[in-house]
């Protein structure tokens, strides 16, 4: 479907519908260009499948769809060329929540957890109010990419004794779609200093022309030390259902998550939330394809108004972009805010030293983002 079409389609006017992107106090009278919520309607047939539950009435107690998993596995298969046994998948609610069960599960209070930063910052604060002991340490940001500094990180986990490690992949806030090599000499060190790897992966499905995610349980000799977080959340634009998936290959880890999760008696996921994501995986293809084209467009055609005046980093997945403003502000967010009238993420709520950068949304129509690209290129040339 054409980048028209789709938006034509599926763009959704969101105000006074309690949305915390356009309705928030903070967002009111701003171009909302924060948070990772996406303006268009998901696909159809998650909609007509809700629909048909809820005209249906009974809401008792009720079984997940019979083939939820081989609608996950099949999609994970088809799309990323990874093959999950459906014993190995947990549920949790939300990748967030996914994280911190991690955690619990594999990790004792006080133990140091690594994030390479920037990042999105539940990461850091999901170790501290599990009573982990925050360790970070800088990407490199040069010329434009972003790579890790393996000999930074190799550094802390041994002077550290890190026991865990985050991983944002596809990474927010940078769009990095990690290569399999860079994926290896990461995952090397972490098997060389017994570091659990939790891959959160929520961005996985959106990536960009060109580009080839590598889940990391695709990575089969890592698979006694890493786990990972999937979900369709961010894919389909279904945040309110909070759902996510938790992918545990080794059996022992997953005795310690199962366990765990019976101590605290983690509930089933609601069926509500189950319909949503297994219509999705079943027939979500094609809407998914028509949302990165308008995502990719987007990101072409700021690219192409501000690159004259700021850094932009390559969006090799997710719809959020890393821009900066370099000396033209002293903070980016304050710049936009006040001088532009938009919304957006601040540099530094993802890692200290990214004051003058802030993280756009380009999940939403050409005309925002054009609307955004004049205040911005009005307000600089100023
Ligand atoms: C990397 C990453 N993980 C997790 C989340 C949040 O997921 P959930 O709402 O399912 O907790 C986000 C949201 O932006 C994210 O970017």
């Amino acid at each position: 479907m054409s980048v028209k079409d789709f938006t034509k389609k599926y763009y959704v006017k969101r105000t006074n519908t309690n949305c915390v992107k356009w309705d928030a106090s903070k967002a009111q009278g701003l171009i909302p260009m924060w948070i990772a919520d996406m303006d268009f309607k998901t696909d159809e047939h998650i909609i007509s499948g809700l629909t048909r539950r809820i005209e249906h009435g009974a809401f008792g107690y009720s079984l997940s769809p019979k083939d939820y998993f081989d609608a996950f596995i099949a999609w994970h298969q088809r799309r990323h060329d990874v093959t999950y046994d459906k014993d190995w998948i947990r549920f949790t609610s939300g990748a967030v929540d996914g994280i911190v069960q991690c955690l619990y599960a594999f990790t004792e209070e006080k133990d140091a957890v690594l994030i390479t930063t920037p990042v999105y910052p539940p990461f850091s604060g999901s170790i501290k109010r599990t009573g982990r002991t925050l360790v970070t340490s800088p990407l490199l940001v040069e010329d434009n990419y972003c790579s890790f500094d393996y000999r930074d990180i190799e550094r802390k986990f041994k002077k550290k004794n890190v026991k865990a490690m985050i991983l944002c992949s596809p990474h927010n806030p940078l769009g990095r779609v990690w290569k399999k090599g860079e994926l290896e000499e990461l995952f090397d060190l972490c098997q060389k200093y017994n570091v659990l790897v939790i891959s959160d992966e929520v961005h996985g499905d959106l990536i960009m022309p060109d580009q080839e995610f590598v889940p990391a349980l695709s990575l089969k000799k890592y698979h006694d030390n890493v786990v990972s977080l999937s979900a369709v959340s961010k894919t389909f634009n279904l945040a309110i259902f909070y759902h996510s998936h938790v992918i545990i290959p080794n059996r022992k880890l997953r005795k310690i998550f199962d366990d765990m999760q019976y101590k605290y008696h983690k509930e089933d996921p609601n069926e509500f939330s189950l319909l949503a994501s297994y219509y999705g995986y079943k027939h979500g293809d094609e809407w998914l394809d028509g949302l990165l084209e308008v995502v990719y467009d987007n990101y072409k055609y700021l690219y192409k108004r501000l690159s004259p005046y700021c850094d932009i980093l390559p969006l090799e997945g997710s719809y959020l972009c890393f821009v900066n403003f370099r000396d033209n502000v002293e903070e980016a967010a304050d710049f936009l805010k006040e001088d532009c009238g938009i919304l957006a993420n601040p540099g530094e709520s993802f890692g200290k030293g990214y004051e003058t950068w802030a993280r756009f949304n380009l999940a939403t129509s050409h005309a925002v983002i054009k609307k955004a690209c004049d205040a911005i290129i009005k307000a600089l040339d100023k």
